[in-house]
Parts: C-alpha cells; structure tokens; sequence
C-alpha cells in the first residue's frame, strides 16, 4: 500500500439510525445499547455504529459483510443517498453533509457514478444511448457526447452492438453496458454495490479482469460492495469487513488472512485457498545474512504469491527461496517451513 497517497473520501464518527427519533436513539447506542435491543425494545435500526474510515485515491477498496450489515448504507452516505444521523463524509476535503441542492447536484455529476447490480439500463434506449445517458444529464456537448460514448462502447467490447436493446444482450452484456455509462462520465469516484453478484461465475470473471484493466489505467477510487470473499481478494486494493454496523477491519488481502481481528473475521476467511492470494512479502523473513549460502536457493519476486513461490522451490528441488523486489534487490527469504507455516496458518 503506498502510505504516500492521500484519503479521497473520509468518514468521520458515522453513524445512522433509520426510524422516527433517529437522534435521540442514538443517545441510547451510546450509552451502551445494541443493535438487536434497540429494534426489540424501540424499533428503530442502528445501521451504521460509529464508523471511521479512508478510502485511498487510485484504489478499489472493497467493502464486505453478511446481508444487513450496512454496505448499501454506507455506500449511499458516500453520495449522500442518504444523510447521516451524526458524523461527516469528506471527499478530497469537502464535508458533503454541508452541501446545498445546487452543489450536491454538482457533486454527485462531476465526482460519482454508479454501477447497479440489476444494470438498471433504461428498456427502451439503445446500448448507445444508455451509454450516453449520463453524459447527456451532465449537459455535454453532442461531439463530446458522441465521442465518448463510442470510446467506451470500444473499451467494455462492445463495439457492434450500439444499436441493440438491453433486452437483446446477456446479462454480462448488459452489465458492460452498465460500466461503459458510469465510466463515460469521467467522475473520480465509481460505485459498486453488488454490481457483479447477479451474473454467471464465468461471466463475472470476465467482469472482474475487465475492471481490473481498466483500473490500471483509469486509476479511479472504486467502491466496491460485494458479498463474495473471492471477488474481494481478487479485486480489492483494501477490503473493509462491517458487521451489525461496525467496521470491524480494515486492510490489504494480505492482512486480513494473516491478522483476522475477530472471530467474525476469521470465519470469514476460514476456507479462502491462501496460497493462490498470501505474497511472498507478507510471509517472508527479512532478516538476510550478510553473507548468505545462495546454493539451493531460488530467486522469486515479492509480489509472488505462495503458490508460485511453492512452484519456482519445488521445479528447482529446493528449499530455500530469496525474495527480491521490483529493482532486483534481495529484500527477504523463505524457507520451506515458513511456506508451509503461512499454507497451514
Ligand atoms: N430505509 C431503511 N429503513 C429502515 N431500515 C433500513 C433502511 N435501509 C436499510 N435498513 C436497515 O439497515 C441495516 C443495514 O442495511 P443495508 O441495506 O445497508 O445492508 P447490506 O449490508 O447492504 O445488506 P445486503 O447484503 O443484504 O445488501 C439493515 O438492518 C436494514 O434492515
Ligand atoms: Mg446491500
């Protein structure tokens, strides 16, 4: 994780209760009541309890959790969807909770779009014109609105189909359309709530590595809420896990299968494959004698993961593996007890 880059959206001591008195129900949370006591006794739902986090420029920063956990509503405080109980959003600085109408409208053209898990197309405009939609709610110019539209209809494959209706695509076809519209309007901050979850296996694959590319170009700050563990280690730059509101961890794949903060946490992860997602980085011993005994040994980059670490020491028969980083330099080694130490853990 860079530690240099700055927090594009920040929440501050967020929390929200949805019901009539949301307010003074809050004063019960924080004299010590719970979620389920606060439903039984009150009816009212505490969705989100005290949440503070970052969200880093350039990342796709994952959000899990069981159903009810508060995705959905944290995702919407982000555009102000919905408007906290207490606390602040900030994106690059700005409290979005201080906004008026005229600026809230700005903001959520200019900074946010969204993808929706149901695509949301609109039945009776053509692929294109779906594209186009946001584009034309911004006020573009035809040319830039023409020009655009085509670029991404070419970017998510789509190139042929311009003139189709949603109903005449696949889902997966349809979910393209759904993030060429979002990422033709060029905002900095792209939403996700579940925006894969509704496709087939294989086609949501494909989904993921298309957003992945597009991101080691875009280098957008991509909220992603997914229910998936898989989809979350694949994809995510950081994963935040809520559970009955709270956010109970923050972190990189890496930290989150070898530090799990909770039980919660750790059956969550409980039967990921470590070895296709642990780096060679986060399981290495730093320590490098001055003078080390290269025989045996093979060299694997830090960004390696556990599995090919595990391939590269067995085809060369060995048991030692020196870790080196982007400009070559040995930074760490492994051994095959640690290998077997991190599969195991
Ligand atoms: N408008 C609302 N009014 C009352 N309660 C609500 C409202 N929206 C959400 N909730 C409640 O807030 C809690 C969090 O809901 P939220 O939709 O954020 O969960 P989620 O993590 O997105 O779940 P899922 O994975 O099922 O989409 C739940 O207990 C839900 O019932
Ligand atoms: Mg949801």
């Amino acid at each position: 994780m860079d530690k240099l880059k700055q927090p594009k959206i920040k929440i501050v001591n967020l929390s929200k209760v949805f019901g009539r008195a949301p307010k003074k129900m809050l004063q019960l949370v924080q004299q010590g009541m719970d979620k389920t006591e606060l439903l039984t006794k009150h009816r009212h739902v505490l969705a989100l309890d005290n949440i503070n986090m970052e969200l880093q420029e350039h990342s796709i920063e994952v959000i899990m959790g069981l159903s009810g956990s508060g995705k959905s509503t944290l995702i919407r405080h982000i555009n102000r969807l919905i408007a906290p109980t207490v606390g602040e959003v900030l994106v690059d600085g700005e409290n979005i909770c201080g906004m008026s109408a005229t600026q809230l409208r700005r903001f959520r053209q200019k900074k946010t779009a969204m993808v929706f898990q149901n695509f949301a197309l609109l039945p009776h405009r053509t692929v294109i014109d779906n594209i186009s939609f946001g584009l034309q709610v911004q006020g573009q110019s035809e040319a830039r609105i023409k020009r655009s539209s085509h670029y991404w209809l070419e970017r998510v494959g789509l190139t042929g189909y311009e003139k189709h209706y949603p109903a005449q695509l696949s889902g997966g076809m349809q979910q393209r359309v759904g993030l060429a519209r979002a990422l033709a309007c060029d905002a900095d901050i792209l939403m996700m709530d579940e925006a894969f979850s509704a496709l087939d296996p294989l086609i949501r694959s494909d989904m993921q590595n298309i957003l992945l590319e597009l991101q080691t170009e875009l280098k957008k700050t991509i909220v992603f809420i997914t229910h998936d563990l898989d989809e979350a280690l694949k994809i995510g730059d950081r994963i935040a896990i809520l559970n009955q509101g709270k956010l109970i961890q923050q972190g990189t794949a890496d930290d989150i299968l070898l530090h799990p903060a909770d039980d919660y946490v750790r059956r969550f992860v409980a039967d990921v494959n470590r070895t296709g997602v642990l780096r060679a980085r986060s399981i290495m011993d730093v320590k490098i004698q001055s003078n080390p005994d290269f025989s045996n040994t093979v060299v694997v980059k830090e960004d390696d993961t556990v599995r090919e670490v595990l391939h590269s020491m067995l085809s060369a028969d060995s048991y030692n593996a020196l870790v080196t980083n982007q400009n070559g330099k040995a930074v760490g080694r492994i051994d095959s007890e640690m290998l077997a130490a991190a599969v195991n853990n």
